[in-house]
């Protein structure tokens, strides 16, 4: 364990050294992974058969999604959970930084290098190195790291020999990967190496299931849990939640019941006590990805409407810029059950209000 107090503190987001207590126990608790949605169910089953291995991981997600959770997790069912876990963000640091902090330096080996310094990779010996924003990393280091990964040596940043280093290597990346590989942004044939098994962190609109679980978790487990306020949501306040689409995944949420817990008036959350963006998103149109979520029916209809409220409910430019006719687009609002909002050619703004239902 000597080795680990060589490590400096970094600035929070940076790197993460899980430390043990004498009982082999990481000192903070254990990060619980909520879940009861069937995707999660399958990706903890695939993490339960992953993590007794030795393969390199290459983890998948959005920001938010929960990654560094389940490089957690992947450590923890590991052969090596008593030994480190250490985390460090590769987008964080500029490429010389991020090379010593993950190699080390010998003394002297650049101004500033009082002492000799031991990296994170040398730190994790025995245990589990996470990187985390892989896709960041700078070509010069995505050679170094390649050949770690190839010899399983590094060398110190101005160092002469090879130190044998023995990690489970796991990534992750918000990026895909294999386009940046096509473009030419990251090497191939470090790409196929740090994945021999990729995991898909899938985005939390992709779960719904899991957000009243999780809305629970967080209100009970909240930092400001002891001012008793905001300590259960109502059911007309969970149902919006559920409807949210949620851009910025578990993260958000556990940001939004945070700040519900110290905002909110009464003991339960009501729907009033919801931030306007939650309960009145803008609804964005993502059609870059399929979503088994929304029919073709339901991402015509809200296509249509964003077409409307684009031209300020003009229908003929609406209908002109989607290709359809006014008859038809007047069916279609029909058909939606919207044809009055819309009856008015121009829908005066009211603005700074959004109060529209
Ligand atoms: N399934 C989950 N259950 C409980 N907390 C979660 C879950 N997934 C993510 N979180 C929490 O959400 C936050 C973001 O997770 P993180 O692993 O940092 O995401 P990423 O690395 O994909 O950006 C963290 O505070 C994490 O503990
Ligand atoms: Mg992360």
């Amino acid at each position: 364990m000597s080795q680990i107090e060589n490590i400096p503190i970094l600035p929070s987001q940076t790197s993460v050294v899980s430390k043990k207590d004498e009982t082999g126990k990481p000192s903070q608790e254990t990060k619980t992974i909520v879940y009861k949605s069937e995707v999660m169910r399958q990706l903890m089953k695939m993490l339960d058969r992953v993590a007794p291995s030795a393969a390199t991981c290459l983890i998948l997600g959005e920001s938010g999604t929960g990654k560094e959770l389940i490089a957690n997790a992947i450590h923890e069912r590991s052969n090596r959970k008593n030994r480190p876990f250490v985390a460090i963000n590769c987008g964080a640091l500029r490429e010389t930084l991020l090379e010593s902090e993950l190699f080390g330096h010998e003394k002297g080996s650049f101004t500033g290098a009082y002492t000799r310094k031991i990296g994170l990779a040398e730190a994790a010996n025995g245990g589990t190195l996470f990187l985390d924003e892989i896709g960041e990393l700078s070509p010069g280091i995505q050679a170094k790291l390649l050949r770690f990964i190839q010899e399983g040596e590094i060398f110190r940043v101005g160092g002469k020999d090879p130190i044998k280093v023995d990690i489970r290597l796991i990534s992750a990346t918000n990026r895909e990967l294999d386009v940046e590989v096509g473009r030419g942004n990251f090497r191939e044939d470090l790409y196929y190496r740090i994945n021999t098994i990729t995991l898909h962190s899938p985005p939390l609109r992709r779960r719904k299931d899991d957000i009243a679980l999780l809305v629970e978790y967080f209100l009970a487990r909240g930092a400001n849990r002891f001012l008793n306020r905001g300590r259960q949501m109502s059911e007309e306040a969970m149902k919006i939640l559920i409807k949210y689409d949620w851009p910025g995944n578990i993260r958000e949420l556990q940001n939004a019941c945070e700040r519900l817990q110290i905002l909110a008036d009464g003991h339960v959350i009501m729907p009033g006590d919801l931030p306007e963006q939650i309960v009145n998103p803008e609804q964005k149109i993502v059609v870059d990805d399929y979503d088994a979520s929304v029919t073709l029916y339901e991402l015509e209809k809200r296509y249509i409407l964003k077409a409307l409220n684009y031209f300020d409910g003009n229908k003929t430019q609406a209908a002109n810029a989607l290709g359809i006719t006014i008859k038809t687009l007047y069916n279609k609002l029909h058909e939606y059950g919207e044809f009055e909002k819309y009856a008015v050619h121009v829908k005066p703004k009211a603005p700074g209000t959004g109060a529209g239902a």
